[in-house]
């Protein structure tokens, strides 16, 4: 293993030693294995390559001060895995399966595992595609479940930087009735090209509205919005979303912290309203905003004064990182230790 520079990790694909393969077949998912390769062989006329067949996850393990390794609530990623697989008419992959695998996948690849106080984390990416070769426009019979890992750093190259999001109406990730509440690749797909031209125009991300309407935010790019108003957690909620794990535990904790917590819809003026805005996901946490470019009418939404993130952003965020690098106690169960 070439030396790595722990510190300095992207976001981004490494390779390390080992992936898990799992495949269905004949109605039932067959023995984990355990391969080296990077590559996987697969029919010409497979539903993912055609019809969008694929849904995958993104979840973390973290190298605690007291040298264990803590697995963040991979229950609800095996949870949130299952649900895609049914909204997209897969085989969904049964908790006891995405359990062993993630599992074996770590414990295959524990010299991966980011040292404690580097920043970084070992990113989980459990990933299932229709596999069987179809040419109308019908569900696979056969579907293959990998997972691979590697080591991350943060997503947004600013880490806890506040960041600039820009605002848009000309695109859309997902339709008001479709699969934005789940996590499929053709959602992905969709954000890729207004979520480059973001870049290209200086912006980190984007921010969508509710494809509706556009009356009402909707996802920070690949990230749940949230913004604080006074001792207020305010965050959206919308079919179009996907239910951010992330997100669920900053709410658990904000009202631990004695604040409230709405999830409803949010229009786009209340942008004005707010005193601190983020993005929220398991790649960064939280992603500070300092700056909202609405794209089509040149408003600009400002925050973070000082250039740092906000009083509440900065107190959630440090919140969940102790948790998760096993500095303060996990009170609620969240993180699975390996010894
Ligand atoms: C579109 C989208 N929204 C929100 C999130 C954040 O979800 P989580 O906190 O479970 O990572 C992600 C990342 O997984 C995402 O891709």
């Amino acid at each position: 293993m070439e030396n790595i520079d722990w510190g300095n990790l992207p976001f981004g694909y490494f390779r390390t030693d080992y992936n898990v393969r799992c495949y269905y077949r004949d109605g039932k998912w067959g023995e984990l294995e355990i391969s080296s390769s990077e590559y996987i062989n697969i029919h010409i006329a497979a539903t993912c390559l055609h019809y969008g067949q694929e849904a995958f996850e993104g979840m973390k393990a973290f190298r605690g001060k007291d040298g264990k390794i803590r697995v963040f609530r991979w229950e609800e990623n095996a949870k949130r895995f299952r649900r895609s697989a049914d909204g997209i008419m897969m085989a969904e992959v049964p908790d006891e399966v995405f359990e062993r695998a993630i599992m074996t996948a770590l414990k295959m690849n524990l010299k991966y595992v980011p040292p404690y106080g580097t920043g970084a984390a070992l990113y989980f990416r459990p990933l299932l595609i229709g596999t069987g070769a179809e040419v109308g426009v019908k569900p696979a019979k056969e579907y293959m479940f990998l997972v691979f890992v590697g080591p991350v750093g943060p997503y947004f190259k600013e880490g806890f930087k506040p960041v600039c999001v820009q605002l848009l109406r000309d695109f859309d990730r997902a339709a008001p009735l479709g699969t934005g509440h789940i996590k499929v690749g053709g959602n992905y797909a969709a954000s890729l090209f207004p979520a480059a031209r973001a870049k290209e125009e200086g912006c980190s991300t984007v921010l969508f509205l509710d494809a509706k309407e556009k009356k009402y935010i909707d996802e920070a790019g690949p990230a749940n919005f949230f913004g604080i108003k006074g001792n207020t957690y305010v965050t959206p909620e919308s079919h179009t979303i996907l239910p951010s794990i992330t997100n669920k535990s900053l709410q658990v904790l904000a009202r631990e912290m004695g604040m409230s917590v709405e999830v409803r819809r949010v229009p786009v003026e209340e942008l004005a309203e707010f005193d601190e805005v983020g993005a929220c996901g398991t790649a960064a946490i939280i992603s500070p905003i300092k700056k909202i470019h609405d794209r089509e009418t040149g408003k600009i939404y400002k925050y973070c004064d000082d250039g740092n993130a906000g009083p509440l952003s900065t107190k959630l965020y440090n919140k969940l990182r102790a948790i998760q690098y096993g500095e303060e106690p996990d009170t609620h169960g969240w993180c699975t230790i390996i010894s």
